[in-house]
Formats: structure tokens, sequence, C-alpha cells
């Protein structure tokens, strides 16, 4: 999705242009065990991101069940890689122009009343999603893993960036995640730092596309 400048400047690539640098993987990988029922999910393109983590989680002999979610169905996809590495897969979509109409967490939260017993959820995309998902499972005391997205710049833990409150502590998501506990996270902070660059960000793209003629 084209968003801002580095978005718009991605797409503009084809085949055989390159980046000049490109520094990863950074953090520390997610936590991959034997759980026993995992629910997976993933807002937008998270998809891409919960994927491997859901094989990974299969192949470990969990149950996983995966929720995915999107705006509306033209932003659905990856929907059956997705199902063959879950045993149980649930689409929504907000305007409910695909699968269940509504938001991930209903079919979440019908999950956690239901008889299946529910060992972790794993969910990622957008921190408004993650922050209603950890939400949802705090009351059934299921642990709850969200990936946190902060602005980063170094992406090696000296910018301070990055930095997120978990549990009271300070923490970097570049080099301390980006995966902590859901239940754990000041979402306010996170909100409030993600913005602090959004005037900056409206300005490069407006020059951006002053310089590019669009
Ligand atoms: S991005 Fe700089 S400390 Fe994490």
């Amino acid at each position: 999705m084209e968003v801002g400048t580095t978005t718009h400047r991605l797409a503009l690539l084809g085949t055989g242009d390159y980046i000049s640098d490109f520094v990863g993987p950074l953090g520390l990988p997610t936590d991959i065990d034997k759980f026993g029922t995992v629910v997976c999910v993933a807002g937008g393109f998270a998809v891409a991101t919960i994927m491997p983590i859901a094989r990974a989680l299969k192949e470990r002999g969990n149950k996983v069940i995966s929720i995915m979610g999107a705006r509306n169905r033209e932003l659905i996809f990856w929907e059956e890689e997705l199902r063959r590495v879950s045993d149980e897969l649930i689409v929504t979509t907000d305007d409910g122009s695909y699968g269940r109409k509504g938001m991930v967490t209903e079919p979440l939260k019908e999950l956690l009343e239901s008889s299946t017993r529910i060992d972790r959820v794993i969910a990622i995309g957008p921190s408004v999603m993650m922050k209603f998902s950890a939400r949802t499972t705090e009351p059934f005391g299921v642990k709850t893993i969200v990936s946190l997205n902060p602005i980063m710049v170094d992406g090696t833990g000296m910018c301070g960036c990055c930095r997120v409150s978990v549990g009271g502590e300070t923490k970097f998501a570049c080099v301390d995640g980006p995966d902590f506990d859901g239940h754990q996270v000041d979402w306010d902070l996170l909100f409030a730092r993600q913005r602090i660059y959004l005037e900056q960000e409206e300005t490069s793209f407006e020059d951006w596309k002053r310089q590019h003629g669009f």
C-alpha cells in the first residue's frame, strides 16, 4: 500500500531495481513452542507477518486457529496460504464485503468463550487492533503476544526512537522486541510516539510529490 514518501518510492521500483541498503533481521525471534491451541490474529497486511509464525507453530504440533481481517475484500490476500497452515481460518471484513462482517476481535471473543481451551494468542496488525485484541483476551487470562511497530530509525537500540513501555519498563522494540506481552503494553504511549513525526512525514511527502509531478 502506497502511503507516504518511502512506500511511494518503493512502489516505483521495477524488476531489477534495488534499494541501496537493507539491514536485518533485527530484534528477537518470535517465541515458537508447543503451547497447545494458539489463535493467530492478523489485521490487514500483517497476514504476511503471521504466516511464517502460524506455519512454525503448526510444525511444532500446535493447533492453530487463524483469524484474518481487512477493511474490505480488495485488501484480502494470502487467504489460501494461511488456510494451509491453520486448522481453522476465520476471515472478517469491516464492511462485510467478504467473510464475516466486523472486527477480528468478535470471533476472537467467541473462541475464548467457547469450550475450546485457548493457550496463547498472537495478534499482529495495526496498533489499535492489537490493543483491542489484548483487551479482549485479558479477562480470560490468555497470554497475548503483540508485535509492536513504533517508528524506528537506526534499528540497533541506539537512537531511542522505538522506545515503548511494557510492564512499566522502558524497552526498545528494535532490539528487545518486536514481540511483547500485549497485556503489559502502554498503548497510549505507543500511539502518541507513532505520531511524533506526522508533520515532517507530511512535508516530506508533499515535497516528494512536487518533485515527481504527482
Ligand atoms: S530504532 Fe533506534 S533504538 Fe530502536
